[in-house]
């Protein structure tokens, strides 16, 4: 046998390695900035609170592509592109109403995404590309939603905004105009968030230089997981079942418990954020009012007691996800379409960094320190 040459490597003692690239500056960017102490969050300059406010969610996708406002024509002449741009490819819709009925929402979106890239034109750009991703991907979420519940698929309108044709196509009726300004400020606030694991994902396809569907299917995959987007499905399925528990729900006592036994809340702490994400800000007031509306104050309730007691025990806030659970289930909307709700919304900003990676581009291809066995030798198989 060959000299063992396993070393008990301690990792503190290699400064270089970071754990989670934590704390890693890999790029420079115009898209957005975040004080995690301040908690301020900057997209291409204007602040989120301000965007909050005043912007719609096309209005920041052409903020994020181009650096700056769209004056009225550009706005105009974006969105008659998006809507132009909404129906899907027959063999995609094809896709959709076929593939199996409890099949996760964001596997599906991953791979319709992933088909579509075989119907652009070849002489599509990465605008017109970014801009047929952006105008699809709510068809692809709203048409299997309604195939798996062997409804008809709703076509989508030659008008309206994102928001309002999205929940169109979703309950094939046309929504009021307070649910679409609900929609529309999710998708403002989900936009943009520097780099986040799926946007890293893009950046290192697009690295490569490999195409944009390419990109946006790997940062698909990565927004899923529960450590990023998919905790806000993790959310609601956290207060569902608090709610099953009927008269003794008890969320300060599901926080402890779950605190106590080293587990984590999901919704809760941020890698970079180390106070309240000034999202959560904006979500937390219309996750209060629309639950209020809605008659699920129990659910603000309790995610408010939830918040107190993560505070009170372990100094951790609430991130961008955790009270928009709540919205989206006021709005009526399934637990497990929220993280496809994000990813309709952050494709602006996966695309607006594949725009910036490819103008500036390096390969993306750190090191890792190896700490397996050396110079091993060959055993016939018949000896192992
Ligand atoms: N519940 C309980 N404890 C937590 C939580 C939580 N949600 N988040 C962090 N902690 C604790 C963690 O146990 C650790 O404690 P200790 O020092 O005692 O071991 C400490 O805080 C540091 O946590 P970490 O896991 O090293 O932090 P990280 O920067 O690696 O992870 C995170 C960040 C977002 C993955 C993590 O906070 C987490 O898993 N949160 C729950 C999932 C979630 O809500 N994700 C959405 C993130 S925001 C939106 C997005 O990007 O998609």
């Amino acid at each position: 046998m060959a000299e063992k040459n396993l070393q008990n490597i301690d990792l503190s003692e290699y400064p270089h390695i970071n754990r989670g690239l934590d704390g890693i500056v890999a790029f420079s960017t115009t898209k957005s900035f975040i004080d995690g102490q301040s908690g301020d969050l900057i997209y291409s300059g204007y602040h989120i609170d301000i965007l909050a406010e005043n912007a719609t969610f096309e209005e920041v996708c052409f903020l994020l592509w181009n650096d700056r406002l769209p004056n009225k024509q550009e706005l105009h002449d974006l969105n008659s592109s998006l809507r132009k741009q909404r129906g899907l490819p027959a063999p995609v819709l094809d896709y959709i109403k076929n593939t199996n009925k409890s099949a996760e929402p964001m596997a599906v979106l991953r791979s319709a995404v992933s088909m579509l890239a075989d119907f652009q034109d070849d002489d599509a750009d990465d605008t017109a590309n970014a801009i047929a991703l952006t105008a699809k991907m709510p068809t692809i979420i709203a048409a299997f939603n309604r195939a798996r519940q062997g409804k008809d698929i709703v076509e989508p309108l030659a008008d309206g905004s994102t928001a309002f044709n999205f929940l169109y196509m979703l309950n094939g009726e046309k929504p009021g105009e307070a649910a679409e300004r609900t929609m529309d400020l999710c998708l403002v606030l989900h936009a943009e968030h520097g780099m986040n694991a799926s946007t890293f994902t893009a950046r290192t396809v697009c690295a490569t230089e490999s195409d944009m569907f390419s990109a946006i299917t790997g940062a698909i995959g990565a927004l899923k997981g529960p450590l990023h987007g998919g905790a806000n499905t993790a959310v609601m399925n956290t207060l569902l079942t608090l709610k099953e528990q009927g008269e003794d729900a008890d969320p300060v006592a599901f926080t402890k418990g779950k605190l106590e036994r080293k587990e984590k809340l999901m919704g809760f702490g941020h890698r970079v954020y180390k106070t309240f994400d000034p999202r959560a800000f904006h979500l937390r007031k219309m996750s209060k009012a629309l639950s209020e509306e809605t008659g699920h104050e129990y659910l603000y309730n309790w995610s408010e007691a939830m918040v107190k007691t993560m505070k009170e025990e372990k100094n951790i806030d609430p991130n961008v996800d955790f009270f928009s659970a709540t919205v989206y289930y006021s709005i009526g909307i399934q637990p497990d379409l929220y993280t496809c709700i994000f990813a309709m919304s952050r494709i602006s900003g996966w695309t607006a960094h594949f725009f910036e990676q490819k103008a500036n581009n390096r390969l993306i291809r750190p090191r890792a320190l190896y700490v397996g066995e050396k110079n091993l030798e060959w055993t016939p198989i018949e000896e192992r």
